[in-house]
Formats: C-alpha cells, structure tokens, sequence
C-alpha cells in the first residue's frame, strides 16, 4: 500500500484545499493529513476561523481523506513520516523546495496551487461584502 501524506490549516475548507487532496490521494492508496493544532497556529502568529476540532471533523468526512492527525510544532515531520511509514510528502507549490530535508525519508512533490483562491481572500472577500 502506497501512503501519502500532506500538512496544512485546512480553514474554511475551500476548492483549492479539495483539489490539493484530491491529486494527493491519487497518488496514492491511503492520505494522512496533518493540520496545524491551535496552539501551533498561536506559535506561527496564526488564528484559524475554525476550532482544530472541527476543521478535522469537516476533514475526516473528505472522501479523499484517511487519517488526520495534529501538527503541534515544525520538527515533527520526519518523525510522522517514518511512525507512519509514509511514502509520497504532497505539498502546495507555495512551499517549493522547503521540506526537501524529507527526501531522505520518503519522495517529495510539490503541487501546483489552485488559482484564485484560499483562506485568506475568503475571509478579506467576506469582510467587504460585509461593509
Ligand atoms: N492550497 C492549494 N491551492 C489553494 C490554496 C491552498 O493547493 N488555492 C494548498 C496549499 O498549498 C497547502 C494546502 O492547500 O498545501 C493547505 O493550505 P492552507 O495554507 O491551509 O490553505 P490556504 O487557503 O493557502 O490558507 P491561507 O490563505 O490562510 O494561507
């Protein structure tokens, strides 16, 4: 069984985070996704819309998706990647080249991002069509 695994917010669950975790799967038989937990959102400068209880409850019902688990500090990739005897690292082309330290462990692709969205224009869009 080839496992995949990929990391990130996952907040206000939108088509780009689909399309991430759609071509992650198809790489693959098994995705584990790995979402920042609050207090690693707090340690990053970072306040997520969604509580890291539900946006793992929204994740856990993603067809694409196995497993979710927390993600509480930067150094516990390698450690994941080996525990959970991953074989592919997807990320978001917006990290190009950044967690090329993991190849030693497993392959690392990087995807292209879906255009014209993500959490951040969500909640700018809101608040001007809230004005
Ligand atoms: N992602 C993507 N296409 C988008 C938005 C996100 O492929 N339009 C990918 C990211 O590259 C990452 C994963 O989805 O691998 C999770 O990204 P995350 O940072 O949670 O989502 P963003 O929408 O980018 O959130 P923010 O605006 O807060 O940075």
């Amino acid at each position: 069984m080839k496992k995949v695994i990929t990391y990130g917010t996952f907040d206000l669950l939108h088509k780009g985070h689909i399309n991430i975790l759609r071509r992650a799967k198809e790489m693959g038989d098994h995705l584990t996704v790995v979402i920042s937990s609050d207090e690693f959102n707090a340690i990053k400068g970072k306040t997520s819309f969604m509580p890291f209880e539900d946006r793992k409850y929204i994740l856990e019902a993603v067809k694409y998706v196995d497993a979710v688990l927390p993600e509480n500090d930067w150094e516990q990739k390698i450690a994941d990647v080996v525990d959970n005897e991953i074989d592919i690292f997807v990320m978001g082309h917006d990290w190009e080249g950044k967690f090329d330290f993991l190849k030693d462990y497993c392959e690392v692709i990087y995807l292209p991002r879906t255009e014209g969205i993500s959490t951040t224009k969500i909640k700018t869009d809101f608040k001007e069509k809230a004005e």
